[in-house]
C-alpha cells in the first residue's frame, strides 16, 4: 500500500488548502486544536441549526445509546415511532408515510424511485443550478457540469429548466414525466429563492399531467428560512418532501416524506439498513422537540432580516446581489470569493462558498445576536473595503 503523504489530511476528496482544526463546539462557537474560539456562519452547510453539539440532542443520543444502539427494520420500535408522529405532526395531514435513510443523497434517492415506481413513467424534471446529492440518481438531478461529467452516463431521463421560470417549467412537464425535482431555495447553486408563482406553476403542471412534485429541503429545512419547512411559505403542498442535515441536529439521517396514496402506488422495495436507527430516531426526535419549542424559524425570520437589511448597503462595486430566505444569505460577488472568505476566518468567521462568486451564510439558528452582529459588522467591512 502507498503510504499516506506525511502532511495533510487522508481523507479521500479533501481540498488541498488547510483548514482550521477543529475540536469542539457549543451553539454558534468552534474551537480548533490551539484553543482559538470562531464564530460559526456556515452550520457545515446546514447541519448545525440548531448549534454544536445541542445538548438535548447529546444527551438523547446517550440515553438510546445506552438503551439500545442499533435495532433493523424489521423490528418495531418505540422510539422510531415516536419520532415518525413527531415529524407527521408538523406537516400538513395529506403526509402519513416516512422512508428513513441517512443522508439527503439517500432521501433524493428514495424520491426518484417512489416517484418512478409510484407513477410508472421515467421523466425527471430537476432545475438548472440546482442541487440534490451525489450518488448517481441525485447526480443526475444535480446541475453542475464539474460535478456530473467526470462520473457520466448517469441515470437517463433526467432534463433541466431554467429556475424560476414557469414556461420553461410548464413545457418540459408531460405525460411521461414522472416527478418535478425543485429546491425552495437553490442552497448550493448560489443561494437562489423560488418565486411564488414558480412553485404554484410546478404545482399545477405536475398536477395536469399525473407527474409528482418534490421538494428537497434538505437545505431549507428545520427553521432555516423562516418556516420550519420552507413550503409552509409558498402555499403548495408536494407529493414528496427530502429532508436530512438539521433534521437529527447533526446526527446523520435522511427522510423522504410522502402520502399514504402514493406509498401504496409503490411497486417494488426500498431500504436502508442503517434507515431508522435508534440513535438517528432519539436524536430527531430531540431535535425537533427542540426546534418548535425554541422557535427557531422565527429566530431564523427575524436575524436573516436583520442580516438583509445591513448587507443590503454593500458597495455595487464588488457586489452583484444580496438576496436569501430567512438565515440562508447570499452574498454575490463580482470576482473571486475565496479571498474574502479567507480574510474573515482570519477574523475568527467561519462563513461558506456556493460556487465561485457567492459567500454563503448559514448559521446556526441559536446563534447569539452579539456573535451575528460581530459577523456581519466583519463581512460588512471585509466585502466592504475588497
Ligand atoms: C438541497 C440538497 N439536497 C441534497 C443534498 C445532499 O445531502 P447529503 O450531502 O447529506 O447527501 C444537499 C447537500 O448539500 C442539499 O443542499
Amino acid at each position: 500500500m502507498t503510504a499516506a503523504p506525511a502532511h495533510g489530511p487522508r481523507e479521500f476528496g479533501a481540498p488541498s488548502h488547510p483548514r482550521p482544526r477543529i475540536v469542539r463546539g457549543a451553539g454558534a462557537s468552534l474551537w480548533d486544536d490551539a484553543g482559538r474560539r470562531y464564530v460559526d456562519l456556515g452550520a457545515s452547510h446546514g447541519v448545525g441549526n440548531l448549534g454544536a453539539s445541542p445538548p438535548e440532542v447529546v444527551r438523547a443520543i446517550g440515553a438510546q445509546a445506552r438503551e439500545l444502539l442499533y435495532l433493523g427494520t424489521g423490528y418495531e420500535s418505540p422510539v422510531r415511532e415516536a419520532f415518525l408522529d413527531r415529524l407527521l405532526s408538523l406537516l400538513p395531514d395529506r403526509f402519513g408515510r416516512v422512508f428513513l435513510s441517512n443522508s439527503g443523497t439517500e432521501a433524493v434517492e428514495a424520491a426518484i424511485k417512489i416517484a418512478r415506481s409510484a407513477t410508472g413513467r421515467t421523466k425527471v424534471v430537476a432545475a438548472m443550478r440546482g442541487f440534490h446529492g451525489r450518488t448517481m440518481g441525485a447526480l443526475s438531478a444535480t446541475w453542475r457540469r464539474e460535478l456530473r461529467e467526470p462520473f457520466e452516463p448517469l441515470v437517463p431521463g433526467f432534463v433541466h429548466v431554467p429556475f424560476n421560470d414557469p414556461a420553461a417549467l410548464e413545457a418540459a412537464v408531460d405525460e411521461s414525466t414522472a416527478l418535478v425535482l425543485l429546491e425552495p431555495v437553490q442552497g448550493e447553486g448560489g443561494v437562489h429563492v423560488a418565486r411564488p408563482e414558480y412553485l404554484r406553476a410546478a404545482r399545477t403542471a405536475t398536477e395536469r399531467s399525473g407527474a409528482l412534485l418534490a421538494l428537497d429541503e434538505v437545505q431549507t429545512g428545520i427553521g432555516r428560512t423562516g418556516r420550519l419547512f420552507a413550503f409552509e411559505r409558498w402555499g403548495i403542498v408536494p407529493d414528496l418532501l427530502t429532508l436530512a442535515k438539521s433534521l437529527a441536529g447533526g446526527f446523520p439521517i435522511g427522510a423522504t416524506v410522502t402520502t399514504e396514496a402514493i406509498a401504496a402506488r409503490f411497486r417494488g422495495t426500498h431500504h436502508s439498513t442503517f434507515g431508522g436507527n435508534p440513535l438517528a430516531c432519539a436524536a430527531g426526535l430531540a431535535s425537533l422537540e427542540y426546534a418548535v419549542r425554541e422557535h427557531l424559524a422565527e429566530r431564523a425570520e427575524r436575524l436573516g432580516a436583520r442580516g438583509m437589511a445591513r448587507l443590503a448597503g454593500l458597495p455595487t462595486r464588488n457586489v452583484r446581489e444580496v438576496r436569501g430566505l430567512g438565515l440562508l444569505l447570499g452574498v454575490e460577488m463580482k470576482e473571486k470569493v475565496a479571498p474574502y472568505l479567507a480574510e474573515l476566518e482570519r477574523r475568527g468567521f467561519l462563513a461558506i462558498p456556493a460556487g465561485a462568486t457567492v459567500l454563503r451564510l448559514l448559521p446556526p439558528l441559536v446563534i447569539p445576536e452579539e456573535d451575528w452582529e460581530a459577523g456581519l459588522d466583519a463581512i460588512v467591512e471585509v466585502v466592504g473595503h475588497g
